[in-house]
């Protein structure tokens, strides 16, 4: 298997010290950086979007995996690859031509990823598996961090993992992820997990780096 690896979501990130929090997930061990971008309209909630992407870029060498939670997509993806996304997330609910926005996004010379709202079936995913690095399976209705993992979420963790097989395609989770529920998500077959608030819960390095330690023994 895989190794797993641990997204913190700077959804729940302190703003107002942005910078610093980057410095110190990065030094507390993430493996990825994700960036929730929200747009107050495919989602009920606003966070950041491309220039501030651009101003934390330079904290950390590590993988900034940006989650695109807006629509329309596609007239937007370039400014985010451009900002130093390396992997780029669309929502296939976003619409309306995923397998377009999937070509863009490898265009640009990034890693193309689809995200799938808890109650989209499992097989949009079947016809973009040959463009595809990176399935997200929302395990909360996306919008706000702090929500409660949905269980109906699991069985759909596993199907996907058996239409993935042996691609190079990694299996991502994100929302109400802490240490309980990464034992589930990753014996369903998950290999990426995205977590915000249970690693920001702390305020410094150490505590941050504890949480993501509690999460990877889990
Ligand atoms: C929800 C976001 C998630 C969220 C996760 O729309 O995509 O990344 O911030 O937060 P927690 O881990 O607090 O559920
Ligand atoms: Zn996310």
């Amino acid at each position: 298997t895989k190794e797993i690896l641990i997204a913190p979501s700077i959804l729940a990130a302190d703003f107002a010290r942005l910078g610093e929090e980057i410095t110190a997930i990065d030094a507390a061990g993430a493996d990825w950086i994700h960036c929730d971008v929200m747009d107050g309209h495919f989602v009920p909630n606003i966070s950041f979007g491309a220039d501030v992407i651009k101003a934390i870029r330079p904290m950390t060498k590590k993988v900034f995996d940006v989650h695109l939670m807006i629509a329309p997509v596609d007239p937007y993806i370039e400014a985010f690859a451009k900002a130093g996304a390396d992997v780029i997330t669309v929502h296939v609910e976003a619409g309306p031509h995923l397998d377009r926005s999937l070509q863009a996004i490898r265009a640009l010379g990034k890693k193309a990823g689809v995200s799938l709202c808890p109650a989209t079936p499992e097989a949009v995913v079947e016809y973009v598996l040959d463009r595809i690095d990176l399935v997200l399976v929302m395990t909360v209705n996306p919008g706000f961090g702090g929500q409660s993992f949905l269980e109906s979420q699991i069985e759909k963790i596993g199907r996907i993992r058996t239409m993935i097989g042996d691609r190079p395609i990694r299996l991502e989770v994100d929302g109400g992820i802490t240490g309980d529920t990464a034992v589930t998500v990753a014996a369903a077959g998950a290999d990426t997990l995205v977590a915000g608030s249970a690693v920001f819960r702390g305020k410094n390095c150490a505590e941050y780096a504890a949480n993501i330690a509690a999460i990877r023994l889990a």
